[in-house]
């Protein structure tokens, strides 16, 4: 197992990706902090099939655009395991509004759990993390488009291109620590959040024909990655950002 005796945390652990994640990072021996903020029962559900393979899970509440719920998920997961090697900033949302259509509350929502959230997440993972000795793993759970446009999801993608910056500036920060700061960005993913998208005929068509590999990837897929990146294996990854996309971005009409 890679991760035997290690402690991560994975916000917006019941859901999509972050539900892979956690179930992944347990396979390989983590013990698991699983953050939610509505779905209780998923959470739950999450921490009982890691229990019933005899991994170790915790459920905590919170909502990652509030400081104050991420520290009392941090001194959670102390108080249960002893300490966090692996923060996984995973929890994420999306509007689907332009820049002239998106509204304040929009915007905030958007920047908050995507980006305040990561923020602070790993500024207080880091502090732990420091605190406790041995380095550790931040991994931000990006996306294709913290590099690359989607028109109609602008507060996202400006959510997500911070996230892209806040990689690179604490990676050179945390790095004299041992502490490494890396990005995983998805590409399109079968998830909830692409749940209208992939349930239209005529989208999901169109989607499909967008990605070289011709089909959406699956949260297992990323859940791999993120395995390796926060073992001992990932060791010299940190400030930069492994797509995981089935080629989306570099996709051309060869016209
Ligand atoms: C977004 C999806 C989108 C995918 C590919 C993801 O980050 O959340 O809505 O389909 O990127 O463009």
């Amino acid at each position: 197992m890679l991760l035997e005796n290690k402690v991560a945390i994975v916000t917006g652990g019941d859901s999509g990706i972050g539900r892979a994640i956690s179930l992944e990072l347990a396979k390989e021996g983590a013990a698991v902090a699983i953050n939610y903020r509505r779905n209780e029962q998923a959470a739950h559900e999450v921490k009982q099939l890691i229990e019933q393979a005899s991994g170790k899970a915790l459920v905590v509440q919170g909502d990652v655009s509030s400081l104050a719920d991420l520290q009392t998920l941090v001194d959670r997961t102390v108080e249960t395991f002893g300490r966090v090697d692996i923060m996984v900033n995973n929890a994420g949302m999306e509007t689907r509004t332009s820049v002239l259509d998106s509204t304040e509350k929009d915007f905030d929502s958007v920047i908050g759990v995507n980006l305040k959230g990561p923020f602070f997440g790993t500024q207080l993972a880091a502090k732990q993390m420091i605190k406790q000795g041995g380095g550790g793993r931040i991994i931000n759970i990006s996306s294709v488009h913290e590099d690359w446009p989607m028109p109609g999801n602008s507060p996202y993608c400006c959510a997500k291109g911070g996230v892209r910056m806040l990689t690179r500036n604490a990676g050179v920060e945390l790095a004299p620590h041992g502490i490494t700061v890396v990005g995983v960005g998805p590409g399109a993913i079968d998830t909830p959040i692409n749940k209208e998208t992939l349930e239209d005929p005529a989208k999901s068509t169109a989607l499909k024909k967008a990605i070289p590999a011709g089909r959406v990837g699956t949260p297992e897929e990323v859940a791999g990655l993120v395995v390796w990146l926060g073992s001992d294996k990932g060791a010299y990854v940190t400030a930069t950002t492994y797509f995981i996309d089935g080629g989306i971005m570099q996709g051309s009409v060869g016209l």
